[in-house]
């Protein structure tokens, strides 16, 4: 009963809403419903005859209107794209799920072509039995699936001296979320035999590609929660994305995922190989480097509005959406300010928090051309709160290049259009 009577509440305040909205369009310039609209008063061509066939699309791309949600390069960071980045469109996608054909990559030295047929996974070093499996061998073992988002430790990092990229894919988009399919490393250890004395044990994976991506991980970690995922959102790994199988490491910074992973050594302790002393170390103002530094701290941004997606509706209701995450765990709570960290609302969570995964959240509002200095502010279960770029620079400096997790500001002008500001 009192559940009945609350959503009638609520449709009774979002028909209001609309009433609104209906008012706020007129005042926008748009048609009246008692103006003849030939979309409504006319038969469409599509509307005519037949559309296509099943047999046409055997496996469907987006249709061509969607054509601009795709990923992009910056050109100053693409000086080859050999060894690169582009940006996952996170400004024109919605919900949690990164679609695979527009998630971005990350290669040091190419995206390789390697058939199921010829995989191999040797697991040596310390243990008892070294063993190499094959993709076939892989399938035999009990598996999982896990939804996890992968960030690059450099996402973001371009922003550390000032505003500089003008869209949340470029400023945030070395991020993606889907759903693996598995063997927990631990398994697969098992499997090898580890013996009893665990104690300063390390693994180093590595992959099949010519950069090889080495990278050295505590064994609490690998015994934790890794997996050897080869499939993602239910269909095969893209090429793109370790096919036929990646490491992933819930939580952990995006270059330890090792893509096409061929052979796991256990160690009795980190390699310190080049993935993890020249590169993913960052240096202090006093001249020291942080490094180990793996875990994603908690981070969001709002993706619309956004540069990329300027309000074009008028005054009247607006959504203000975006995602968090934590590599601590789970989405707490998701703060939303319009006016650059003055004030706060807190914003509607569309699921409740999942570990290590992407959470998508909602400020449902109404905008009637004010500018605002749009932020949003993560917490995960941990009590952490996304710093501001003050307090980051305050304790990292202003040489860093990675693990830039600061609140971002959007400049959402009076015709709706937004820019990506600095407030001090
Ligand atoms: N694994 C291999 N073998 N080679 C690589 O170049 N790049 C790493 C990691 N794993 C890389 C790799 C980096 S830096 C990141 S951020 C992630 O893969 C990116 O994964 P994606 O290309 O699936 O987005
Ligand atoms: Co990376």
């Amino acid at each position: 009963m009192s559940n009945d009577r609350t959503a009638g509440t609520s449709r009774r305040a979002f028909l209001r809403g609309s009433v609104a909205a209906a008012a706020g369009a007129v005042a926008a310039g748009s048609a009246r419903a008692q103006d003849a609209d030939p979309l409504i008063t006319e038969v469409q061509d599509w509307a005519s005859g037949f559309g296509a066939g099943v047999d046409e699309v055997p496996y469907g791309l987006p249709i061509e209107f969607e054509s601009d949600v795709i990923r992009r390069n910056v050109e100053w960071l693409t000086a080859d794209t050999i060894s690169s980045i582009n940006f996952t469109p996170i400004h024109a996608l919605d919900g949690t799920i990164t679609p695979q054909g527009c998630a971005f990559e990350r290669h040091h030295s190419g995206a390789i072509e390697l058939k199921k047929e010829d995989y191999r996974l040797m697991i040596n070093g310390l243990v008892e039995t070294p063993l190499v499996f094959t993709y076939a061998d892989l399938e035999r073992f009990p598996r999982e699936n896990h939804v996890y988002f992968c960030e690059c430790a450099a996402n973001t990092g371009m922003e550390w001296a000032g505003a500089q990229l003008n869209g949340a894919q470029f400023t945030h988009g070395m991020i993606h979320n889907m759903e693996y399919t598995g063997v927990p490393l631990r398994t697969l250890l098992a499997e090898a035999g580890l013996g009893d004395d665990l104690a300063d044990k390390w693994v180093y994976v590595e992959g099949a590609d010519a950069s090889s991506n080495g990278r050295s991980i505590p064994m609490e970690k690998a015994l934790d929660d890794v997996l050897v995922a080869f499939k993602a959102n239910g269909e095969a790994l893209r090429k793109e994305h370790g096919y036929p199988v990646r490491l992933v490491v819930p939580g952990w910074e995006g270059n330890m995922w090792v893509k096409w992973i061929r052979r796991i050594e256990v160690t009795s302790g980190p390699v310190e190989s080049r993935e993890e002393t020249s590169k993913y170390t960052d240096t202090l103002a006093d001249g020291t480097s942080r490094k180990w530094t793996w875990v994603m701290d908690a981070k969001s941004v709002v993706t619309s509005p956004s540069p990329q997606m300027p309000i074009t509706h008028g005054h009247g209701p607006l959504v203000i959406t975006g995602m968090a995450w934590s590599g601590h765990g789970r989405i707490t709570r998701v703060d939303v300010s319009r006016d650059g960290g003055m004030t706060w609302e807190t914003a509607r969570l569309a699921n409740e928090g999942e570990n290590k995964a992407l959470t998508r959240f909602y400020l449902d509002t109404t905008w009637a051309g004010e500018e605002m200095l749009l932020q949003s502010r993560a917490m995960d279960e941990t009590g952490y709160v996304q710093p501001t770029k003050a307090q980051l620079r305050e304790v990292r400096g202003e040489n860093s290049i990675y693990h830039n997790n600061c609140i971002q500001t959007w400049h959402v002008k009076a015709n709706g259009e937004a820019e990506n500001v600095e407030v001090s």
